[in-house]
């Protein structure tokens, strides 16, 4: 198959642009996925956010209106196939395509190790690492069908490896994540469809509130070099770099670290 390369002549000043473009944005509703949805949309994509959580889907999905691009809030428990095969059927009913997929939707806990039972080793892992199989598979095989390429993006984590202490079940899943996306960059790459990771350093969230104690806050703070948490508007430009098929044309199967230093600290 002859791969179709963007244009090198193309206008620099496009280099991040997103419009007409369409991105689903999974777990949108959250603090990460959700500040990711708003950059998007400024660079002029049209936003679905597929969430678990209603309202704060709809919220997200209003502030995005409110940026003058549209904007579509679907409820979806990502561990289920028929709940992201029924929100794409929405998203080209809406909006005719499907360009971008943020793969974000994401759970953990701090049991110990001895203690994890299997009804949680299969939660956090259904939520963590299957919600971004099956979303491939679904968005994937639009966005190869589609002919007009797509860019995937998954949220990995700096638990992906080496592994972090306490978030076992989470950090055997993030690592499924990094192997999800370099296989399927190699298997969608003849269809213009690049798959990338996104390895954000430590972020406050929901997810991880009551993980981040101020002990850990010391230990993380001490193996950051730039001795600080991320902010959420810092993964911003990441995600539009990857999403951009001029910007990151030749550019798939990374795993682009956004973690003030933190994956290349030792001692
Ligand atoms: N915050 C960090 O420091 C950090 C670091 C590395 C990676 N991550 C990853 O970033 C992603 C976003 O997390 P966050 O930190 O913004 O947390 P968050 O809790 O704010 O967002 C997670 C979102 O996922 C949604 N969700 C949970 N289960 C779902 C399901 N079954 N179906 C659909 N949606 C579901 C939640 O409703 C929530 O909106 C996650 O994949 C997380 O693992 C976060």
């Amino acid at each position: 198959m002859v791969q179709k390369r963007v244009s090198s002549e193309m206008n620099d000043n496009d280099l991040f642009s997103l419009a007409g473009k369409v991105a689903a944005v999974v777990g949108g509703g959250g603090v990460l996925a959700g500040e990711m949805a708003m950059g998007l949309a400024r660079a002029g994509a049209d936003i679905a956010i597929l969430d678990y959580n209603p309202a704060g889907a709809e919220a997200r999905a209003t502030a995005i209106r409110a940026l003058g691009r549209r904007a579509l809030a679907v409820q979806v428990d990502a561990t289920k196939k028929e709940d992201l095969g029924t929100a794409l059927d929405r998203i080209l009913a809406e909006f005719g395509r499907v360009d971008i997929l943020v793969n974000a939707a994401g759970i953990n806990s701090g049991t110990p190790f001895f203690e994890i039972t299997e009804e949680e080793w299969h939660r956090i892992l259904d939520v963590d690492l299957k919600s971004v199989f099956i979303a491939c598979q679904i968005f994937g095989k639009a966005m190869v069908e589609s002919g007009n390429g797509g860019s995937i993006i998954n949220i990995s984590s700096a638990s992906s490896g080496p592994p972090l202490s306490k978030v076992f079940t989470y950090s055997v899943a993030k690592g499924g994540v990094n192997q999800i996306t370099q296989f399927l960059a190699r298997e969608f790459a003849p269809y213009r469809v690049r798959v990338n990771a996104i390895l954000p350093g430590f972020f406050p969230a929901e997810q991880n509130r009551k993980l981040l104690t101020a002990e850990r806050t010391q230990q993380i703070l001490n193996h950051t070099p730039m001795n600080r948490f991320g902010e959420s508007s810092e993964l911003v430009g990441a995600a539009v770099y990857l999403a951009s098929e001029k910007a990151s044309s030749f550019v798939t199967g990374s795993i682009l670290r956004v973690d003030g230093g933190y994956g290349a600290m030792t001692i």
